[in-house]
């Protein structure tokens, strides 16, 4: 579903990303960890066409173009417009497809998003009037609406409380199940990564320096041995690296 060759970012003459390659097959669900600056921003604005790169890098068999974005993305700010209702920053995303699809199948598909996220009943509403949660289920609802084959997601729970960074965060796995998406989902938190994904890769020095593997069926929860296991190593493998950067630099 999504192919990464050689993937290299230069800002002038730091090397951000430095030939990444990796594969993401359908349906799975990865996060990436990494320390501030490790350039996953970056890297997830490259994959949606927001940013120049060298090297390559495909979705569903398509060339990701800068400036032709193929991907559904999710920031950690909403980025919703602040002059839009609710419905209207839902439907605002349909403004970039080329519809072959009627306006009703359109309609239909806001009204189902809506209903999905659970914002039917504050369709009126705008930005300002909602809670952190409700704006992010915005964010998300409008980057479903072009049925995009991958979502990827920018630190999208890290402005949240504990409970609703939760509650999101069962509710994308619903989403991932039913709509059977790819999601890429940058996080600072070891537990939102091994709760959430199929793999978790750990970026360092431009380089995707550890892939770990969850092969445990969900719902997980953080007393299960094993998730607690996997957390701690991937905590501990940013704890190192951290130290590996400090003696690096001096
Ligand atoms: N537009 C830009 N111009 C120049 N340098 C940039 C630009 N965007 C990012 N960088 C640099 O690229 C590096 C990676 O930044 P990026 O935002 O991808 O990190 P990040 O891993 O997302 O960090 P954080 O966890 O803090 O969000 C940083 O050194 C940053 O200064
Ligand atoms: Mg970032």
């Amino acid at each position: 579903m999504l192919e990464v060759r050689d993937l290299t970012k230069r800002f002038g003459d730091n090397v951000v990303l430095d030939r990444l390659n990796f594969d993401i097959g359908n349906n799975e669900f990865v996060s990436i960890v990494g320390h501030s600056g490790c350039g996953k921003s970056t890297l997830l604005n490259c994959l949606a066409g927001l940013e120049s790169f060298e090297g390559s890098a495909s979705v569903a068999g398509q060339q990701v173009v800068p400036g032709r974005v193929s991907c559904g993305v999710v920031f950690q700010d909403y980025a919703l417009f602040p002059w839009l209702t609710v419905e209207q920053n839902v439907r605002f995303g349909l403004r970039f497809t080329v519809t072959r699809n009627s306006r009703r199948e359109m309609s239909e598909r806001v009204e189902a998003l809506l209903a999905m996220m659970d914002l039917s009943d504050f369709r009126g509403l705008y930005p300002r009037q909602l809670s952190g949660g409700m704006r992010q289920r915005v964010a998300i609802a409008r980057s479903l609406i072009i049925d995009p084959p991958v979502l990827l997601m920018d630190e999208p729970f890290a402005s949240l409380d504990a409970l609703t960074r939760r509650r999101l965060g069962s509710e994308l796995l619903n989403i991932w199940k039913t709509t059977k998406k790819v999601i890429i989902l940058v996080t600072h938190s070891a537990s939102e990564a091994v709760l959430l994904s199929d793999r978790v890769m750990i970026l360092h020095g431009g380089r995707v320096r550890h892939v770990e593997h969850i092969d445990v069926p969900r719902p997980r929860t953080l007393s299960q041995k094993i998730i607690g296991e996997k957390i701690d190593f991937v905590e501990r493998t940013l704890a190192d690296l951290q130290t590996e950067k400090k003696s690096g630099l001096e």
